[in-house]
């Protein structure tokens, strides 16, 4: 075993600093996490409990085992929108009856648990999710539909929701609907499209048209309870398969389905014996510099999140701007790829290319800690060919088939991004730090690069470069970006599956890597043709 030595001076100055930075944004992480937590807030939480019924995250508590972990995701959904954080939608990872299964949840104390356009982006993430790793779903049910107002980003993209349930089902993937309230029109697809459905007596209320509807299109009158009551559904239509006194009632019975599957796992084992790390987590906190531009050490990183900090490097003396080797975490085996000095140069895009080949032909799982700003510019490099080696990494990342996970810790930009597994690469779970930024570039390179090309037409045109104005738009454009490139804006358009604690990353890692392997884990030998 090889164990990593910290040379980490927790009494340093810098560490303290960074430390400080790391702690204020994850205050102000709280304070949005915060909103999500209230829903709809007080108003409508007092309504609804007022109406005898449970909140979503209560609902998910009483389903899940006790003691359990509750991965959620996305909870920063819809940030930085007009819509509340969160998108009226809890979902996550649970364990039901010691089955890893995915949980979506809508929050009816939000404008009736009705589907905007992040609510739709949400879910049809969480069913990617379900999918890649074969989490049986299971959906807590009380929506009013599409969110009316925005409903042209909604209705079209999202009959995938409902296509998405069935395709599950079709990969022998289980689905159970638990509908706790109304399921309108399009929602009334959810339990319409699920193996398995409850409703619950006097509550749920699945309908096609509600009954404004159905007096205006057929003149017919009627009530919820006539129309689409849990009695008429487990009676008359047969779309219930199992009915419910009441809340606890249907969760109980959601929990017995799931005990009933047989459900196994087809992804291998962990290893028994699990180490702790032999450094504190607390101290990831000091780690990562306020300013992007000070590199850091992934290996400080590695030997507070992997087991017993042991980890075989491999090609250590070789394109060392890039870290990679072999450890375990929560007893899986992972191949960790760790940029340790930002740039991404030929060797280093050769040495992942290589690396990602191994972890195929050994089906280990790989893991992406990013602090990148990308590929290595300037004449130098692309007689080096920089180009055909970056994409030699990022046509390995492409085709790789292990599973694989990224952390954004620091700075991850441009094609670096790509080549590190970044979210269009599909990871199963992507995770940032609140340290981290992503963008094309860095906000101050993108402005001046705007600025010289601006600068370059007005002479081409024969004009004279005003600089006060082009002060001015440096300053706006670095602003914009800025703010476009922090992990909550970047969270809230669902490009990552939740801004994390630092200190958090070993235990998220560990239940992520749990759920993947619910899936088959098997890598490839099928790459596209590298360019040599
Ligand atoms: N789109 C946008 N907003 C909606 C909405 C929808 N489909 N349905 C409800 N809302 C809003 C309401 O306007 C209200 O907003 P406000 O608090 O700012 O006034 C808020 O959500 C809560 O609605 P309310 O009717 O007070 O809540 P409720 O819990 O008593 O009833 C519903 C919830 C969903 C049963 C009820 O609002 C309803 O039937 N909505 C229409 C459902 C429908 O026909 N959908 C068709 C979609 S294709």
């Amino acid at each position: 075993m090889t164990a990593i030595r910290s040379t980490l001076d927790t009494a340093g100055e810098a560490y303290q600093a960074n430390r400080e930075g790391l702690l204020g944004k994850l205050d102000d992480l709280q304070a949005e996490l915060d909103k999500a937590l209230a829903g709809g807030g007080e108003k409508y939480v007092a309504r609804h409990r007022k109406r005898g019924k449970m909140i979503a995250r209560e609902r998910i508590e009483m389903l899940v085992d006790e003691d359990s972990a509750f991965l959620e995701l996305c909870p920063l959904a819809a940030y930085g929108s007009d819509f509340t954080v969160g998108a009226s939608v809890v979902t996550g990872i649970g364990v039901v009856e010691g089955v890893e299964c995915m949980i979506v949840a809508n929050d009816p104390t939000v404008k009736g648990g009705t589907s905007n356009p992040w609510t739709l982006r949400k879910i049809l993430r969480t069913n990617d999710i379900a999918l890649a790793n074969r989490l049986p779903v299971i959906s807590l049910v009380e929506s009013g539909g599409a969110d009316l107002p925005t409903q042209k980003e909604v209705f079209i993209p999202g009959g995938r929701m409902f296509r998405d349930l069935t395709r599950l089902s079709a990969a022998g993937i289980p689905t159970v609907a638990i509908v706790f309230g109304n399921s309108t029109a399009g929602g009334a697809y959810v339990p319409g499209m699920s193996d398995h459905v409850v409703m619950i007596e006097n509550a749920s209320k699945v309908f096609l048209g509600g009954p404004p509807l159905v007096k205006m299109a057929t003149g017919e009158d009627s009530d919820d309870e006539s129309l689409g009551g849990a009695q008429l559904h487990a009676r008359q239509s047969g779309l219930a398969d199992y009915y419910a006194a009441d809340e606890q009632d249907a969760l109980r019975i959601g929990r017995r389905i799931v005990a009933r599957l047989n459900w196994r796992k087809s992804g291998p084992s962990p290893v028994a014996e699990i180490r702790e790390p032999r450094y504190d987590a607390d101290e990831l906190l000091g780690i990562v510099p306020g300013d992007l531009k000070i590199p850091f050490d992934p290996r400080e990183v590695i030997a507070r999140i992997v087991d017993d900090s042991d980890f075989d490097e491999f090609k250590p003396e070789y394109g060392n701007s890039l870290c990679t080797g072999w450890a375990r975490i929560h007893g899986y085996p992972v191949g960790i790829l760790a940029n340790a000095q930002g740039v991404l140069f030929s060797q280093e895009s050769q040495k992942a290319a290589q690396f990602i080949q191994l972890a195929n032909r050994s089906d280990t799982p790989l893991l992406f800690l990013h602090n990148t700003t990308g590929y290595m510019v300037g004449k130098e490099y692309e007689r080096g060919g920089i180009i055909k080696h970056g994409s030699m990494m990022i046509n390995a990342v492409s085709n790789s088939k292990v599973p694989h996970l990224s952390v954004l810790m620091g700075a991850s930009y441009g094609a670096g991004h790509y080549g590190m597994c970044g979210r269009a690469y599909d990871p199963r779970f992507l995770f940032a730090w609140p340290s981290a930024k992503s963008a094309v570039m860095g906000a101050a390179q993108l402005a001046g690069v705007i600025s010289i090309v601006s600068r370059a037409a007005t002479e081409a045109r024969g004009g004279v470069v005003d600089e006060a104005a082009d002060a001015a738009m440096r300053q706006m454009i670095e602003a914009q970006i800025e703010a476009e490139s922090v992990p909550a804006f970047l969270s809230g358009m669902l490009y990552d599956d939740g801004v994390i604690d630092p200190r958090d990353t070993r235990t998220i890692l560990g239940l992520s890597l749990s759920a993947i392997h619910s899936a088959p884990v098997e890598g490839t030998s099928n790459f596209g043709v590298f360019r040599m």
